[in-house]
């Protein structure tokens, strides 16, 4: 199969185009044909190594400590079920799914395995490909902090930081379906997009402070690592919480008792990559409550420049490749394969 393998860190220039053997999948794995993934947040820390400052060894031990752990990138996929091991009952040939690799990676190829019991789904018949891919990473991150761990509630006043990006859109559509009044910050270009899928009012963060406007909120949520607790615990009121998704090393370690010092609590750390996570979204695309953010499409071939595009650090939403152009009616259903 094509994949895009990479044995240094770097810039776009050291992912290689190479043909390596497609994988087997064992007894409980399933082995799909990847039709679309992206390049997301996740692939380009783990390509380029850049790490919130005071954690760039953090991120050696993550990605492999003198070059990548994990050759090839992708963090997300939609794609068609080739063939299934011998002890898989849930999925069969033909079926067209979602998956989330996250952290394992492996998507930028042309098939993958996962495990049958692990975080995949099935795509709902509503949904194409493109959007599908781009479901898992930015909306699994948001469903997790907003609702798991911040808890979100009917009616409160939030402010999302980096709303234009793939976490960002997703949170502020999480939270409108939640109930909460939104105040999105990205750059003007985009504040129509975001007021498009939910944000109330739009703060250009190029010609505003939001923290001189001297409004209150229930809940900050930084999604880009600009707003320090130093100036944010100003727009978080009494008995309010601030979420860390991105944000400064100095925030994330001493954060909770820095914000329980003057009455606020801090939520960070990582987003779980639970399958019933994935599943609640996926459910929550289905019924048109969530719909990810397409900035623009690559051909697969076009993966350097899907990694540059990224890296200027100003997509609006999801950045998609697509791997295969064909049609899940047209791939043919192989083997159902034997115990290894
Ligand atoms: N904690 C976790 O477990 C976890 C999980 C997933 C992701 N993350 C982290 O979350 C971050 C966001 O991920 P993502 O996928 O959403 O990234 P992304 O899509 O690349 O975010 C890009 C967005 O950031 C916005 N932006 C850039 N500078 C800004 C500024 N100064 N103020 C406000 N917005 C600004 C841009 O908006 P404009 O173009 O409008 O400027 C752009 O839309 C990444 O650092 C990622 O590593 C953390």
């Amino acid at each position: 199969m094509l994949a895009y393998s990479y044995t240094q860190y770097g810039s776009p220039d050291v992912l290689e185009k190479v043909e390596v053997p497609s994988p087997t999948p064992k007894p409980n794995e399933v082995l799909v044909r990847i039709q679309a993934t992206t390049v997301s947040a996740g692939d380009w820390r783990a390509r380029s190594l850049t790490m919130p400052k005071g954690l760039g060894f953090m991120g050696r031990l993550v990605f492999g400590l003198r070059g990548p752990r994990k050759p090839i990138l992708g963090t997300e996929f939609s794609g068609v079920i080739e063939a299934v091991g011998a002890e898989v009952t849930n999925y069969q040939p033909g079926d067209a799914v979602i998956g989330f690799p996250g952290a394992t990676f492996g998507a930028h190829a042309e098939f993958i395995t996962m495990p049958a019991n692990g975080k995949l789904t099935m795509k709902p018949d509503n949904i194409s490909f493109e959007h599908a891919a781009a479901i898992p990473f930015g909306s699994t991150t948001a469903y997790d902090f907003l609702v798991n761990k911040a808890k979100l509630q009917k009616g409160e006043t939030v402010l999302i930081n980096g709303a234009s990006g793939s976490v960002g859109s997703a949170c502020v559509q999480i939270a409108k379906h939640l109930g909460a009044h939104v105040t999105a910050v990205c750059s003007g270009k985009n504040a129509e997009m975001i007021r498009a899928v939910g944000a109330i009012r739009v703060i250009d963060y190029r010609t505003h402070d939001v923290i001189e406007e001297g409004i209150e909120y229930d809940m900050v949520i930084d999604t880009v690592g600009t707003l320090p607790w130093v100036q944010a615990q100003h727009a978080v009121r009494s008995g309010g919480k601030m979420v860390l998704i991105a944000g400064k090393t100095s925030d994330m370690l001493p954060g909770g008792l820095k914000a329980r010092l003057k009455g606020k609590r801090m939520v960070g750390g990582v987003a779980s990559e639970h399958r019933k996570i994935l599943e609640a979204v996926v459910k929550l695309a289905a019924q048109g409550e969530l719909q990810p953010v397409i900035d623009r499409s690559y051909a697969f071939d076009d993966m350097k420049a899907a990694h540059a595009h990224v890296d200027t650090g100003h997509k609006k939403g999801n950045v998609i490749v697509s791997v295969s152009q064909s049609d899940a009616k047209h791939c043919t259903p192989s083997l159902h394969l034997g115990a290894a």
